[in-house]
């Protein structure tokens, strides 16, 4: 995306990704049309027809009952983070109208004109704002998507520069989600510490203060969705991740004993998914796993990533907790700062990153 009269100022240290064109304003202007960019290699090629086949049910976890701290969802909370990585959180206590409002902030976002969403475009060195991440070169295949990224809390860490403010209610929304969004990790974190075997603020204690941030997507309808990825494979660089994604329009798929598995959507709930930060904590105990997102003919969708992440000094490592005569230690250190730029710095590919710095060949 072009930079249209927003000047250059100090980003962050986390890097930037090269300007892409809006996928949106492509298919605006020919439908049809499928750039070579954009077309993945046959073996990465989804296989869209097999939608209802492939359907696995992830995990579904019920708030309620794990904020009860009754055993039977905190052990199935557990394995969920052991074997699938993901789980759908039913029963969170998110009121529907501020998820509505938070769906509805990001479709007034990507309905406006080009030139009015260019104005919160990623500054040229800045890795907030309308754009894309994760573009290093010119070779690699580009994602079906066009994405906004805000940091959300704390407050005074916010660069409001890049927060529309001709949406009426968008920052309103944004808030009520955010907040309501970070009780719910924390809550997810707390039963994470107790599972590890600490106390409940274990994780808390460890990493400190945490950033939120979002990552808004918004993927046009594709002609020949059978060539596309929405978002190529990845695993989240985070602590947790919490999805809001269309009720209606599928998309999300999570890579599960070598297969892809679709996410059904369930109408008002919130997937969950382990963050790097959480594997490399847990020793491995808990799988941040690869997901992607196809796209449809029919539908545009929309999603957001709310992430939780700790701050850019933070080292990174196995806590004690997790390691012993019988599970050593599988990562090295890493300051967090350094892992994000490492994994913002290449093109997503899986797990890559976490394998290629960070795991301890054992012996
Ligand atoms: C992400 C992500 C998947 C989706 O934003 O990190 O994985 O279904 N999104 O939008
Ligand atoms: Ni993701």
């Amino acid at each position: 995306m072009e930079n249209m009269g927003i000047e250059e100022e100090k980003g962050s240290d986390w890097g930037k990704s090269l300007p892409v064109p809006s996928v949106q304003e492509l298919v605006r202007n020919d439908p049809q049309s499928v750039p070579e960019k954009y077309i993945q290699h046959h073996q990465d090629r989804p296989l869209v027809h097999d939608m209802a086949s492939s359907s696995f049910d992830i995990p579904i976890i019920d708030f309620a009952l794990l904020v009860k701290g009754d055993e039977h969802e905190t052990r199935k909370l557990d394995l969920a983070c052991k074997h699938w990585g993901f789980f759908q959180i039913i029963n969170h206590g998110v009121a529907e109208e501020v998820l509505l409002k938070m769906k509805a902030a990001i479709a007034a976002f990507f309905g406006l004109p080009l030139e009015e969403k260019n104005k919160y475009a990623q500054a040229g060195n800045d890795f907030q704002g309308y754009g894309q991440q994760y573009v290093v070169s010119e070779e690699q295949k580009l994602d079906w998507c066009d994405m906004m990224f805000l940091i959300t809390l704390p407050h005074e860490i916010r660069n409001l520069k890049y927060w529309p403010d001709t949406i009426p209610g968008f920052k309103e929304a944004v808030e009520s989600y955010s907040k309501e969004a970070r009780k719910v990790a924390n809550e997810i974190c707390t039963n994470i510490s107790l599972l590890m075997g600490m106390d409940k603020d274990g994780l808390k204690r460890f990493y400190g203060k945490t950033k939120q941030a979002m990552r808004m997507n918004y993927y046009p309808p594709c002609s020949r969705p059978d060539l596309v990825l929405g978002i190529n494979p990845h695993s989240d660089p985070d602590i947790i991740t919490l999805l809001l994604q269309d009720d209606e329009v599928p998309g999300l798929q999570i890579r599960h004993k070598d297969k892809w598995i679709h996410v059904k959507p369930i109408r008002n709930a919130i997937v969950a998914n382990v963050g790097d930060v959480l594997e490399i904590l847990s020793n491995g105990v808990y799988k941040s796993v690869e997901h992607r997102a196809i796209t449809n003919e029919r539908k545009a969708r929309i999603s957001v990533a709310t992430i939780k992440i700790p701050y850019d000094e933070l080292e990174i490592g196995p806590m004690e907790c997790t390691v012993d005569d019988d599970r050593p230690r599988m990562y090295r250190n890493i300051k967090y700062l350094d892992y994000v730029r490492y994994t913002l710095g290449r093109k997503m590919e899986g797990k890559a990153h976490i394998d290629n710095i960070l795991k301890i060949e054992s012996t």
